[in-house]
C-alpha cells in the first residue's frame, strides 16, 4: 500500500472548504488506491467552525483518510505538504481600491509561501484558489526561493470546465466529445477562453457555432459566469470550484489523457509573448507529474488582442504587489 500523501488546505472552514475536503478524502483528488493526510489550515476564529467540519469527515468514515490536523499556525499546516490547495482568502468588499485587495492578500500569501518554503515537501504542488488567485500564486512563488517556481499555479480550471460547459450546451454535444479549450491569461473578466483549436465530436468547434454568438455571447458569458452564479445563488460558486480545484491536481499529478490538454496558469517561460514570470494561464499537457505548455499554435490577431489585454492586467497587479514590496 502506498504512502499517504499530506494535503494542505487553508481557508477549510470556508463555503469551497465544506465540497472539497470530502471529495479529497474520498479518492476524487489522488486516486481510490491513495491515503491521504489532510492538513487544514484556518484563521483562529474559525477554527471551532473547522472542528465540526472535521467531525463530518469523520463520521463519513473514508477508509483514504488517514488523519486529520487542524490549526491556524503556518508552519503545522504545511509541515512535509506534497500538495496545498491555498483557498482561504481576502474577497474584494464593496469599495475596495485594487491595491488594498493585493495588500490585504499580502498578508495571507507572503506568510504562506515563506511557511511552504520553510517546512514543506521540495516538490510539493501548489494550486492558489482564493481571489485574485494569479497574483496571489505569484506573492506566495515569490517568498519561497528555495521552492522551484513552476511548483506554484493558479485555477483557470473553473473557466476551462465553464468554456467546454457552454459549448456543450450550444451544440448539443456532449462534455466529454469536447477537446482543446484554452483558457488564456487571468482568472478574470479579462480572460479569454479560446475555441480556435477546440473540438467537438473531432471537429472545429468553430465551425459548428456562430462566429458572432462566439465573439459576443460565448466569451462575455464564460468571463462573467462567476457573477451570474452570486446573483442567482446569492453565494459564489463553491461546489464548482471544488469540483475545478480537484480536477486541476489530479491532471497535474497523475496526467491529462492522451491528445488532450488542459488550463492551468502556471509561470510563464515566454511562451506565445507572454511576460516571463506572470502567473497566467496556459493550455498545458501533463506527464508523469509535470506539466509543459502546448506548442506551436496558431495565434489570430484577434486570440493575440485578448491575449495582451489579459497579460497586461497582471502586469498591473503585478507592478502593484512589487511596490507593496511583496515580490521581486
Ligand atoms: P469563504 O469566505 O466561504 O471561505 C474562506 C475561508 O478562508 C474562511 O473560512 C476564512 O476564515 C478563511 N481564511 C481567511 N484568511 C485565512 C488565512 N490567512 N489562513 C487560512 N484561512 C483563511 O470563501 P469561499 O467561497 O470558500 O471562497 C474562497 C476563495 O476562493 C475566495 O477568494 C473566492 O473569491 C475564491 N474563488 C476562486 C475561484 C476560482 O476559480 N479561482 C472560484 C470561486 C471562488
Amino acid at each position: 500500500t502506498k504512502e499517504p500523501a499530506r494535503v494542505t488546505v487553508t481557508g477549510a472552514a470556508g463555503q469551497i472548504g465544506y465540497s472539497l475536503l470530502f471529495r479529497i478524502a474520498s479518492g476524487d483528488m489522488l486516486g481510490k488506491d491513495q491515503p491521504v493526510i489532510l492538513q487544514l489550515l484556518e484563521i483562529t476564529p474559525a477554527l471551532k467552525a473547522l472542528n465540526g467540519v472535521v467531525m463530518e469527515l469523520r463520521d463519513c468514515a473514508f477508509p483514504l483518510l488517514h488523519d486529520i490536523v487542524v490549526t491556524d499556525d503556518p508552519m503545522v499546516a504545511f509541515k512535509d505538504a506534497d500538495y496545498a490547495l491555498l483557498v482561504g482568502a481576502m474577497p474584494r468588499k464593496a469599495g475596495m481600491e485594487r491595491g488594498d485587495l493585493l495588500s490585504a492578500n499580502g498578508g495571507i500569501f507572503k506568510p504562506q509561501g515563506e511557511a511552504i518554503n520553510a517546512v514543506a515537501k521540495r516538490d510539493i504542488k501548489v494550486v492558489v484558489v482564493g481571489n485574485p488567485a494569479n497574483t496571489n500564486a505569484l506573492i506566495a512563488q515569490q517568498n519561497a526561493p528555495d521552492i522551484d517556481p513552476k511548483q506554484f499555479t493558479a485555477l483557470v480550471r473553473l473557466d476551462h470546465n465553464r468554456a467546454i460547459s457552454q459549448l456543450a450546451e450550444k451544440t448539443g454535444g456532449a462534455v466529454k466529445d469536447i477537446k482543446n479549450v484554452t483558457i488564456w491569461g487571468n482568472h478574470s473578466s479579462t480572460q479569454y477562453p479560446d475555441l480556435s483549436q477546440a473540438t467537438v465530436n473531432g471537429q472545429p468547434a468553430l465551425d459548428q457555432v456562430d462566429r458572432t454568438w462566439y465573439e459576443t455571447e460565448y466569451i462575455p458569458t464564460v468571463a462573467k459566469r462567476g457573477a451570474a452564479i452570486i446573483e442567482a445563488r446569492g453565494a459564489s460558486s463553491a461546489a464548482s470550484a471544488a469540483g475545478a480545484a480537484i480536477d486541476h491536481i489530479r491532471d497535474w499529478a497523475l496526467g491529462t489523457p492522451e491528445g488532450e490538454w488542459t488550463s492551468m496558469a502556471i509561470p510563464s517561460d515566454g511562451s506565445y509573448g507572454v511576460p516571463e514570470g506572470l502567473i497566467y494561464g496556459f493550455p498545458v499537457r501533463v506527464k508523469n507529474g509535470k506539466y509543459e505548455i502546448v506548442q506551436g499554435l496558431d495565434i489570430s490577431d484577434f486570440s493575440r488582442a485578448r491575449m495582451d489585454a489579459t497579460a497586461k492586467e497582471l502586469q498591473e497587479e503585478r507592478d502593484e504587489v512589487r511596490k507593496l514590496g511583496l515580490v521581486k
